[in-house]
């Protein structure tokens, strides 16, 4: 991948942030230093380490506040945006969402805790998995959290719980709404040969079973198409084919009062990326539901959304140092970072681009510097850069990765017992820790040596 510096100088959408590859507060200060919510990225990294995950708060609430003002403005009913915890999961981070009126998306007994924890109330948490544990359903049950059932086996021990606890509650179906989208390439997690979700054509039957069940009441639907989508016609089809749907419920007797549309936007990480606003998102998706239940003489349902990367991506940076040079004649210079796929799983994952620049004198960007920037991990593939050009650097130096926000954070490992980096956010010139960085102690608070290796040593 090709990469200069010359997006420093993009002008940015502030309404939008992911249309901007970097956070909406950066700038480049006297000194000619990156500064990122006021605070200069050097001193962050003096006085909390690298490498180092950054917030900032700014192009956070920008973000949600963009859906909030979205769907008040095109959707005629009620909404409730929900933020999809997976991208980034912490208790700031719920505690936060919170505060700007968000739900949250939880997968898993830990995002439900952490959910909680952060101060989301528990009606505006919905509950999704393929394979949901008896104790998380538990958990969610007993903290009247709504439910998303995925498959006929996640229906049957729900309806097995509520009955054994004689509780009633609250459940959405999450359909395959065979999306293929012929000409549009994206990861289709909503065509028909999916992990997730009922089949399409099953739904009748479903329908039909939650309407024999004594506990289960069937209020909502939810369908999501996948991620780091650019086009909006997909979503354009998904409105329509899920009031269908509403149809197709309501002569089993289900009043569906809920429509889950998903996440799905994509962000800019590259020059090369245009994803759509979200005021163009949310206008797509809120007028194509209510345009197909206006024509099916349909009451407009509460319509929710499910956005991660578009909330909280572009507003995440992470700086690492460089530590070695190796040059090899005529092929490539590798410059290797104090991090990598431990932090940053995305490049090796899915060859994912992104931007970066020095955090000194970032501007500066030189056509015969061009790198390949390796992590520290054993494993040739862990490389965030295949091909960056920067300005002359040295041993020592910063490195600011942009757009690091979503998926990094949350899908981080200590591969080679690499603890995980601290993460802060930052905000008008004050930055505050919101992730401690882990110890090599941390990591071996769960190892155990049974008794008789210990009298043997
Ligand atoms: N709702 C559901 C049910 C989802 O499965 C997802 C993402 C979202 C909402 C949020 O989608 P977003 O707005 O973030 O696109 N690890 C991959 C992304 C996996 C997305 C999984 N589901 C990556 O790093 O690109």
């Amino acid at each position: 991948m090709k990469e200069k510096t010359s997006f420093l100088k993009n002008e940015i959408c502030e309404n939008s942030p992911n249309k901007n590859i970097i956070p909406v507060t950066t700038t480049i200060d006297s000194n000619n230093q990156l500064s990122i919510g006021g605070c200069n990225l050097e001193e962050l990294v003096n006085k909390y380490d690298s490498p180092l995950y950054v917030l900032d708060e700014i192009t956070l609430r920008k973000s949600c506040k963009a859906y909030k003002q979205a769907l008040e403005k095109y959707y005629p009913g009620e909404s409730l945006p929900i933020y999809a915890s997976k991208a980034n999961s912490s208790i700031f981070m719920s505690n936060l969402i919170a505060s700007e009126g968000f739900g949250l998306d939880a997968v898993s007994e830990g995002e439900l805790l952490t959910a909680l924890k952060g101060g989301v109330p528990n009606d505006k948490i919905v509950f999704h998995g393929n394979n949901k544990s008896d104790k998380e359903i538990e958990f969610a049950i007993n903290n009247n959290i709504k439910v998303i059932v995925d498959n006929e086996y996640d229906l049957k021990r729900l309806e097995e719980i509520s009955d054994s606890q004689n509780k009633y509650i609250d459940i959405m179906i999450r359909f395959t709404p065979g999306i293929e989208c012929h000409t549009h390439e994206y990861i289709r997690t909503g065509s028909f040969d999916s992990k997730f979700g009922f089949g399409f054509e099953t739904l009748h039957k479903v329908f039909e079973a939650v309407s024999k069940t004594k506990h289960l009441k069937l209020i909502g639907l939810h369908a999501h198409i996948g991620s780091q989508i650019f086009e909006l016609d997909p979503h354009n089809d998904l409105g329509e084919i899920m009031v269908t749907v509403i149809l197709e419920a309501k002569k089993y007797g289900h009043n569906i009062q809920e429509l889950n549309v998903g996440g799905g936007l994509g962000i800019k990480y590259t020059q090369e990326d245009d994803p759509p606003s979200i005021d163009e998102w949310i206008k797509t998706v809120s007028s194509s539901v209510a345009n197909a239940c206006k024509k099916n003489k349909l009451n407009l349902p509460i319509l929710m959304c499910e956005p991660g990367r578009s909330i909280v991506s572009t507003a995440g940076v992470t700086i690492y140092k460089i530590g070695s040079f190796k040059t090899i004649p005529g092929i490539r210079t590798y410059l290797s970072v104090d991090g990598g796929m431990s932090d940053n799983p995305r490049p090796i994952t899915y060859q994912s681009n992104y931007s970066a620049c020095l955090v000194n004198n970032p501007l500066n960007s030189n056509p015969n510097n061009k790198f390949t920037v390796a992590g520290k991990h054993c494993e040739s593939g862990d490389v965030l850069f295949k091909e960056i050009e920067l300005g002359n650097c040295k041993t020592g130096d910063l490195i600011c990765v942009f757009g690091t926000g979503a998926y990094n954070n949350s899908m981080s490992s200590n591969y080679n017992r690499i603890p995980k980096p601290a993460s802060v956010l930052v905000c008008n010139g004050e930055a505050e820790i919101i992730q401690r960085r882990e110890t090599p102690n941390d990591l071996l608070k769960y190892d155990v040596l049974p008794d008789r290796f210990i009298k043997q040593s």
